[in-house]
């Protein structure tokens, strides 16, 4: 197949391209390829692709706050352009979504049935991205995901292995809850995903949940630093408003097609099998 990648130097973007090897790839990512510019849309067209796969966004949850017309211009208008050169070539396209589309006031897992109702920019941008692709094509898959951590990139993992070099102890929320997902088993399920036409919404995540708190003491045991001060914390300084409980569940990818993600404290043990192969990167 020919599969156009948007964001395709992101953490997301990287494992899709381990995931789908064989195919033929169209690579979207800044400094040369701007979602946001009309040229990226016709390149994108004029590839022809049998599926785009959109990843790309401004993805730091903050600085959409600080920046909302930048956030609604690359994660909306951007999610736009790239649905609009879907239709331009007639490809479906799969749109990379989020958990922060809810509330997180429910203490029940959502469902891709479930009303979203974002609570920052960041949230109220991606949301918006996924109203122009429901809008503007009738093939696509919206897939959300949530806390995603790979090799690459920036993440909640890489984080607290870095803050352990340099603090001598560590607080951390106990009352954010989600499901931390792991890059490369998102992507293998989209490379299954993107073979059957059954459009539609999507929670995919790695199973189960856990707090911010219950995260970092996982990682910490797993980098063989269990006894490090770990303290949990309720208090929350930050500039975007983040859902307390966005566990999502993953029902229509399990139910029709069974597609399942591992649970989530496997997944981050392999993390760390893969970590140490690679000589930690
Ligand atoms: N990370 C999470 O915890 C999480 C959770 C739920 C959903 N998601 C969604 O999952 C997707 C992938 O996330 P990720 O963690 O892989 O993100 P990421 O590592 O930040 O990758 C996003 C990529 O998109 C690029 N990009 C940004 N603006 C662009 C533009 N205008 N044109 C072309 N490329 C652009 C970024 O480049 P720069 O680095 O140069 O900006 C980056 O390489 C995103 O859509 C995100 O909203 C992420």
């Amino acid at each position: 197949m020919r599969i156009a990648i948007t964001g395709a130097l992101g953490q997301l973007g990287r494992s899709l391209q381990d995931a789908l090897q064989g195919h033929e790839f169209f690579l979207v990512d800044l400094p040369e390829d701007d979602v946001t510019e009309p040229a990226t849309i016709a390149a994108i067209a004029d590839f022809e692709p049998h599926v785009v796969i959109h990843t790309a966004a401004m993805t730091d949850v903050d600085g959409c706050e600080i920046a909302p017309d930048g956030a609604y211009k690359v994660n909306a208008l951007g999610t736009r352009n790239v649905a609009l050169a879907c239709q331009r070539c007639d490809a479906p396209m799969l749109y990379i979504s989020t958990d922060y589309v809810f509330d997180g006031t429910s203490e029940e897992p959502y469902l891709e049935y479930d009303e979203p109702n974002p609570i920052s920019v960041y949230a109220r941008s991606k949301l918006a991205g996924e109203e122009f692709v429901r809008d503007l094509l009738n093939r696509f898959y919206i897939v959300r995901t949530a806390w995603l951590y790979g090799h690459t990139g920036n993440n909640f993992v890489k984080n607290i292995l870095e803050l352990v070099e340099e603090e001598d102890e560590l607080s951390v929320v106990a009352n954010e809850f989600g499901s931390p997902t792991y890059a490369p088993d998102l992507a293998e399920a989209i490379a299954r995903l993107i073979q059957q036409p059954l459009y539609g919404i999507y929670h995919l995540v790695n199973e189960g949940s856990c707090s911010r708190y219950e995260l970092a003491a996982k990682i910490l045991e797993l980098a063989g630093m269990g006894d490090f001060p770990l303290h949990p914390t309720e208090i929350y300084a930050r500039s975007a408003k983040v859902p307390r409980r966005a566990v999502l569940r993953n029902f229509c990818a399990a139910t029709q097609l069974g597609i399942t993600l591992r649970p989530w404290d496997e997944a981050l043990r392999a993390y760390f099998v893969e970590r140490e192969h690679a000589g930690h990167r």
